[in-house]
C-alpha cells in the first residue's frame, strides 16, 4: 500500500483525491511544518511524552508520503529547535534517537522513491549517533531529484542569523566584501538554508501561534496555517486542506 502511494507520485498532478480543486501550479513548492502537540497529545491519552513523540513519527512519514504524491518539492520538518536542550535529559535523548531509528526504517524506502533527505541545523552539538545517521542518508539520498525532505535538526533562526552577521563581517573585514554589495541575496547565501528557496506555506500543529525562532528571515513573505489539531493526529486530509487553502490566497509580496 505504501509503495503504491509512493509509486502514484507522478500521476499526482493528473488526480488529486483530496485536493481536486488546487490546480497543480498552486501546489507550494516549499511547505515547512512546526510539529508541536506531541506531549499534549500523549497528556490527553494518559501515556508518557516519548509516546507522542513516537507517533509524531509516524506522522513525518504520512506527511512525507503525501507531500512527495502531490509534487511538492521541499518539505522542511522542524524536528528539534536550539531551545529544546532544555527539556529533561531522557526527553532529549529521546528525540536524539528519531532520526536513526526513522531513517533505519525509512531510507530504503526514501531511496526508492527519489527522496533526497537533507539536513538544516547547527551540526556541532548533535551527538554522532544522531549527525552520523543523518549524514549517510544525505549521502545515500544526494543523487537523488524528487522530493527534498529537510529536517530542520538542532536549529535556531537567531543563532543562524547570528553567524550569517559574523560571517559577513569576517568577509568585510577580510577585503572579501565590500558592505555595499551586501544585500538580501548576499545574506540568504550564509544561512543554514542555502540550498532551499523560501517557504511558500508555514504550517504549525497544536493551536499555537507563533514561529518559535524558526526560519525568521525566509518566512517574510510565506503563507501561514495554523491548525488546533495535535501533530501526531495530523493527517493526508489536514495537510491537504493546508494546501487548498493556500492555493485560494493571492501572495501579493507587499504589491497590489
Ligand atoms: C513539539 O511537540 C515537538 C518536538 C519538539 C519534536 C518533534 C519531533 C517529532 C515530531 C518526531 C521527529 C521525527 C523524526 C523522524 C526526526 P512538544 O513536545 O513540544 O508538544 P507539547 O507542546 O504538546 O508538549
Amino acid at each position: 500500500m505504501i509503495k503504491r502511494l509512493w509509486a502514484n507520485r507522478s500521476k499526482a498532478k493528473v488526480s488529486l483525491p483530496h485536493t481536486d480543486g488546487v490546480p497543480p501550479e498552486n501546489v507550494p513548492e516549499h511547505v515547512a511544518i512546526i510539529m508541536d502537540g506531541n506531549g499534549r497529545w500523549a497528556k490527553r491519552r494518559g501515556l508518557p511524552r516519548m509516546a507522542g513523540h513516537h507517533s509524531g513519527m509516524k506522522a513525518v512519514k504520512r506527511i512525507t508520503i503525501e507531500a512527495n504524491r502531490l509534487g511538492v518539492k521541499y518539505l522542511t520538518l522542524y524536528a528539534f529547535s536550539t531551545e529544546n536542550w532544555k527539556r529533561p535529559k531522557a526527553e532529549v535523548d529521546f528525540l536524539m534517537k528519531l532520526p536513526q531509528q526513522f531513517l533505519e526504517i525509512e531510507l530504503e524506502e526514501l531511496i526508492a522513491n527519489n527522496v533526497q533527505v537533507k539536513m538544516m541545523g547547527h551540526r556541532e552539538d548533535l551527538p554522532p549517533h544522531t549527525l552520523n545517521a543523518v549524514e549517510e542518508a544525505i549521502a545515500k539520498t544526494a543523487g537523488n531529484t524528487g522530493l527534498v525532505l529537510n529536517f530542520a535538526l538542532n536549529y535556531g533562526s537567531r543563532k543562524e542569523m547570528l553567524e550569517a552577521v559574523q560571517s559577513i563581517a569576517a568577509d568585510v573585514r577580510d577585503g572579501k566584501l565590500d558592505p555595499k554589495d551586501i544585500d538580501d541575496e548576499a545574506i540568504g547565501k550564509k544561512l543554514l538554508s542555502k540550498e532551499l528557496p523560501d517557504p511558500d506555506l508555514l504550517i504549525r500543529t497544536s493551536g499555537e501561534l507563533r514561529l518559535s525562532n524558526f526560519m525568521l528571515w525566509q518566512l517574510a513573505y510565506s503563507e501561514l496555517w495554523f491548525t488546533d489539531v495535535y501533530w501526531p493526529e495530523f493527517t493526508e486530509k489536514h495537510f491537504n486542506e493546508a494546501i487548498e487553502e493556500y492555493g485560494r490566497r493571492a501572495r501579493r509580496y507587499g504589491g497590489v
